[in-house]
């Protein structure tokens, strides 16, 4: 049967296949706890909760702590559960007997049964149902479970991770999240924190990304300059490391650092609710001008990149003078000419 989407069964997960470790842990205080924390618990066999914004790296967290488990050599089962509908995660999860429902003419396991003597890791976990969490925390408390149409329960051995990037405590105020479950999954918990909070990494991260897409596409960019890299570091990164990454492989594809910088000036709600936190009480106006000369900066870089960065065809298309152009420029923080290690010398400022 196809894996549904979301969902994946590897049996040999390779070091090879993850970053190497300075890159996932790089230097920063709350990293490294995240790496003590995983070396100390990977052998014992608990259920672990990993936490953390969308794009933080939880899936990468949760194959290192099945690489460093006893259980390495067995299988890895991924389950995503929000990409499978509700009514085909429960026989996707705990599987079917033969004639549990209509089309049922085969009984199947599920991927609990599949990832036995090994690790099974649960994705988005505040998705789960009331039906299942209540079948998910029977098998954490005696390992049993029963596939759906089944007379009997079954045993299995395995170490359930799971993850989430929503907050679990409020789930269970709302009523959606069973707490006796929650207690069960967050025996232990590791947290990662977002990538704004790890800007000392940042330089680290990038480069292992930038190498990597230059061997995967082809391509031949250098590392990002010190003056750009700074405002990186400053940037928000509502993505996280899956925002990053991203870039860096359009970065790749198209070859210049324009590409970065655009990315660097949308405006973002983050940005705006931080803008707000630091200033104190609201200050409606500076937050609008803000907003305004962001979105200025990311037209005004549209039109250079439409007119391959010359000023003058640029100032025209936006109905400007040359000077006010650039003016804007040294403004908004915009530099005077094409930034790119792998791009096209710019074309002067002529008009045509
Ligand atoms: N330290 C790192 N170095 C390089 N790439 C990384 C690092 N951490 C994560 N990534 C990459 O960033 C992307 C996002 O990571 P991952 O899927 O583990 O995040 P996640 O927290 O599970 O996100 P989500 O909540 O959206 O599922 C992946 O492509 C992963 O390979
Ligand atoms: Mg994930």
């Amino acid at each position: 049967m196809p894996l549904l989407a979301g969902s994946s069964s590897d049996s040999a997960i390779t070091v090879q296949q993850l970053p190497p470790e300075p890159v996932i842990f790089g230097q920063t205080p709350a990293m490294r706890d995240v790496r003590q924390k995983l070396e100390r618990v990977a052998g014992a066999n608990l259920s672990v909760l990993i936490s953390g914004e969308s794009g933080t790296g939880k899936d990468i967290i949760a194959r290192l702590l099945h690489l460093y488990s006893p259980w390495a050599n067995g299988p890895f089962v991924k389950v995503n559960c929000p990409a499978i509908p509700g009514t085909l995660l429960e026989s996707e999860l705990f599987g079917y007997e033969k004639g549990a429902f209509t089309g049922a003419y085969n009984p199947k396991p599920g991927r609990v049964e599949m990832a036995h003597r090994g690790t099974l890791f649960l994705d988005e976990i505040a998705e789960l149902d009331a039906v299942l969490q209540a079948k998910l925390l029977q098998l954490l408390q005696d390992g049993q479970f029963s596939r759906i149409g089944a007379q009997e329960d079954k045993k299995v051995e395995v170490r359930v991770v799971c993850a989430t990037n929503r907050e679990l405590h409020e789930e269970i105020e709302h009523g959606n999240f069973r707490p006796d479950l929650f207690y069960r999954i967050a025996t232990m918990t590791i947290h990662l924190p977002p990538l704004r909070e790890r800007a000392v990494d940042l330089p680290v991260i990038s480069d292992y990304l930038l190498q990597y897409y230059n061997e995967k596409l082809n391509g031949r960019v250098m590392m990002v300059r010190p003056a750009l890299m700074a405002k990186m570091q400053r940037y928000s990164w509502p993505g996280n490391i899956r925002q990053l990454e991203n870039l860096i492989k359009r970065y790749v594809v198209m070859g210049t650092e324009d590409v970065i910088l655009s990315e660097l000036l949308q405006p973002n709600e983050r940005d705006a609710v931080n803008s707000l936190m630091l200033d104190g009480p609201v200050s409606l106006k500076k937050l609008t001008r803000q907003t305004v000369r962001k979105l200025e900066a990311r037209i005004i870089l549209n039109a250079l990149h439409a007119n391959n960065w010359n000023r003058k065809k640029a100032a025209r298309s936006l109905d400007i003078s040359y000077r006010a152009l650039l003016y804007k420029l040294k403004e908004v923080g915009i530099p005077q000419r094409r930034s790119s290690s792998a791009s096209k010398p710019e074309e002067d400022d002529k008009a045509e």
